[in-house]
């Protein structure tokens, strides 16, 4: 069949990249990313976080995300927003503001209606990285201020403003079975006993090449029980330095295997790698002698990983 990946896509699945509008001045870049051949949505990486869109208090600035939105408008590319709160690139105006438990909840409720207000008709990751490890809820300001009443507070201020969002709660570590699983499965369960909008679980996929957890396929369908959608949010598959062909093969077999897990889980939508070229990889600068974990390398030539994804899409 022809060499892109929507041609291997069956029915309504997605597949896209986060981007930065910073790299869009890279015009071999742009020239792929233009490709809704390979990329249906797109995810800023960084543009729609809380340092991004309202640095100071009250003071909202969306033109690097715009610039996203405006590049999915054009080529008829969804978009996924992310993310309203998270307890990392925050202002300091939020996290050492010292707010009481009511102050902090109409921040949110300001921040994340204004945002989801902003951007229309989005899926998005409104509530990012809540759980630890072991499955008990993070440290944050946000938590140590609320309990998990921000989480609540998130979710409403996000419909109320945008009713057609779809509403996602996203966590990495979260792929297979396992306490932190287990975190995110009996929350999404209370939320929804309780009336609160939530929509997906966003499963980010952050993994290592042969260390591919094997329970993901389970994972997904006991989160889809929930009556939830399923999205892998930031895929990407990263390997011990230096590359060789045998770990380019096992890249490939994993991404075959994560992509064939949401297209055998009819509630998991489609899967967006977290740039789409290891010469963007967040990976290199945060974990040291580990690299190459997307399916293009630096050089923007396709690596085995493509037609992992390929025919990890296909239904044989
Ligand atoms: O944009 C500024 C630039 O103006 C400045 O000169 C430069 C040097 O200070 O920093 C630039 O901001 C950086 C930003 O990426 C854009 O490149 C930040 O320092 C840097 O911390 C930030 O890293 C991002 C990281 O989240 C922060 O934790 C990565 O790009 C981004 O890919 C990564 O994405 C996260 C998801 O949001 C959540 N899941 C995990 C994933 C990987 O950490």
């Amino acid at each position: 069949g022809q060499l892109n990946i929507a041609a291997h896509i069956v029915g309504k699945k997605y597949f896209g990249t986060a981007t930065n509008e910073f790299q869009f001045t890279d015009t071999r870049y742009r020239a792929e990313l233009n490709n809704t051949l390979d990329f249906g949505i797109l995810t800023p990486a960084n543009s729609m976080k809380w340092d991004s869109t309202e640095a100071v208090q009250g003071q909202f600035t969306f033109d690097a995300a715009e610039e996203v939105v405006h590049q999915a408008q054009r080529h008829g590319q969804m978009m996924r927003g992310h993310n309203c709160v998270w307890h990392s690139q925050l202002p300091d105006w939020v996290s050492d503001g010292g707010f009481d438990k009511a102050t902090l909840l109409q921040i949110v409720d300001t921040h994340c209606s204004t945002v989801v207000g902003h951007f229309r008709n989005q899926i998005w990751d409104v509530v990012n990285e809540p759980f630890n490890e072991d499955g008990t809820f993070r440290e944050s300001v946000f938590y140590n201020t609320t309990g998990t009443d921000y989480i609540e507070s998130a979710l409403r201020a996000a419909r109320r403003a945008d009713p057609k969002a779809k509403l996602y709660i996203n966590d990495y570590n979260i792929e297979g079975t396992g306490a932190k699983s287990d975190g995110m499965y009996n929350l999404v369960k209370s939320l929804k006993k309780k009336g609160v909008p939530i929509d997906g679980i966003g499963v980010q996929g952050h993994l290592i090449v042969g260390s591919v957890p094997t329970t993901i396929e389970a994972n997904l369908r006991k989160f889809a029980t929930l009556g939830v959608e399923i999205a892998l949010t930031e895929l990407d598959i990263r390997m011990d330095l230096p590359v060789t062909q045998d770990k380019l093969e096992q890249q490939k077999k994993d991404y075959q295997n994560v992509i064939a897990a949401c297209r055998n889980v009819p509630a998991c939508i489609g899967v967006t790698i977290w740039d789409w070229t290891d010469k963007y990889s967040w990976v290199p600068g945060v974990f040291a002698g580990q690299g190459s974990p997307l399916p293009w390398d630096e050089n923007y030539q396709k690596k085995p990983a493509y037609a992992g994804i390929m025919e990890g899409f296909l239904i044989l």
